[in-house]
């Protein structure tokens, strides 16, 4: 936005991440902030998510052509601009009004796939109208199954690409911060594709977080890998299980058909699990090209998508960081996010000496 006196608006002053980061936080107040930025317990593994893409050290080639540098994919046979694209996060009315309209342009701006979090403030379907780009559903199986039927089949009449199945969060990890102060959704926010029995804003709890008193009612704690196949009886969507960090749940994932994303749900859960970019070697070799394989955790620098990449995700997701943009500036702020990230990514290749992802090899980085 340009002023009176020709200056710029921060946003596209923004050189990095980690400047989209501080004008998202500040544009927060305490309750959305904290839902956003706190993790599981002491943190660790919030913080290992960044590190470990910081401990892999890079082994660039020389003396390539690199003129021409293309950072185009696809992901599940969709073509996208860039490796990049949006994890589900709930609630992005707390982040700005348009809530996830604005990610669904952002994403769309920027040629890439949005995924859509069942506890979104917004229903599937306008979402869908706006992510021109593509978008992924994401889902929780709920108690009363029928609900997670219907939902299932919203997204799919309009237009879901994939099923995103969250497998690490039978219940919520326990993020102290919300505890203390009580996160709650503003009234003013509905959760339209929870379910439209439940809504969140109405929920009532004597203490500790809104958000788990409500979870815990909803989802099914039973869930285990027999439960797929009711999922397969309800689509026809191919499925990506999220939050998978072992060899031995890839195995079993790439057996029951499904596509893998490689995540500890930004370190809310289990805290001292393993970061997303150490669990990916061991999860691509599991799977050996029987499925594709997703990553989020992390991911703040064009470097960290190119090591994902080179260690073989077939492309990257942001939460928080597409949180921070939207707080940021909307749309605006999502598309600088993705941008900025591509922008950096496609350098980072140029001076390894790569000029397509395809190129992007194990031997990039140094054992
Ligand atoms: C969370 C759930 C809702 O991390 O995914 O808050």
């Amino acid at each position: 936005m340009t002023t009176l006196l020709g200056a710029t608006h921060p946003l596209e002053q923004t050189v990095n991440l980690a400047e989209l980061e501080a004008l998202g936080r500040a544009a927060l107040d305490q309750n959305a902030l904290e839902y956003y930025a706190s993790g599981a317990n002491d943190e660790v593994t919030l913080r290992e998510n960044r590190e470990g893409f910081r401990r892999l050290k890079l082994r660039p080639r020389m003396l390539v052509d690199v003129s021409d540098v293309e950072t185009r994919t696809t992901l599940l046979g969709l073509p996208v601009q860039m490796p990049i694209a949006i994890a589900p996060s709930a609630f992005h009315g707390l982040a700005h009004a348009d809530a996830e309209l604005g990610t669904a342009r952002g994403a769309a701006r920027m040629g890439t796939v949005m995924t859509l979090s069942t506890f979104s403030n917004t229903p599937i379907e306008a979402v869908a109208a706006q992510a021109t780009a593509g978008f992924w559903f994401q889902l929780y199986l709920y108690r009363q199954r029928e609900i997670s039927a219907e939902v299932v089949q919203r997204a799919e009449a309009a237009g879901a690409r994939a099923l995103v199945l969250t497998v690490d969060a039978p219940f919520l990890g326990r993020r102290e911060p919300n505890e203390r102060n009580r996160f709650a959704l503003p009234p003013h926010l509905g959760v339209p594709n929870a379910g439209t029995r439940q809504e969140l804003a109405g929920v009532e709890t004597e203490s500790g977080s809104q958000l788990v008193n409500y979870f815990q009612g909803l989802v099914d704690k039973t869930v285990t890998w027999n439960d797929l196949a009711w999922l397969r009886g309800v689509t026809s969507l191919p499925i990506v299980l999220k939050g998978i960090l072992t060899a031995e749940d890839a195995e079993l994932a790439a057996q029951h058909g499904c596509h893998i994303w490689v995540s500890n749900h930004g370190g809310r859960q289990l805290d001292t699990a393993i970061s997303a970019v150490e669990a990916l070697p061991e999860v691509v070799d599991a799977v050996a090209g029987r499925s594709e394989v997703y990553l989020d955790g992390g991911v703040t620098r064009g470097t960290d998508v190119l090591k994902a990449l080179a260690l073989g995700a077939q492309g990257v997701f942001l939460g928080r960081a597409a949180l921070w943009g939207l707080a940021a500036g909307g749309e605006a702020g999502v598309a600088r996010t993705l941008d900025l990230l591509n922008e950096e990514l496609r350098l980072a290749m140029a001076l390894c000496g790569k000029v397509t992802v395809g190129e992007l090899g194990r031997d990039l980085i140094r054992n």
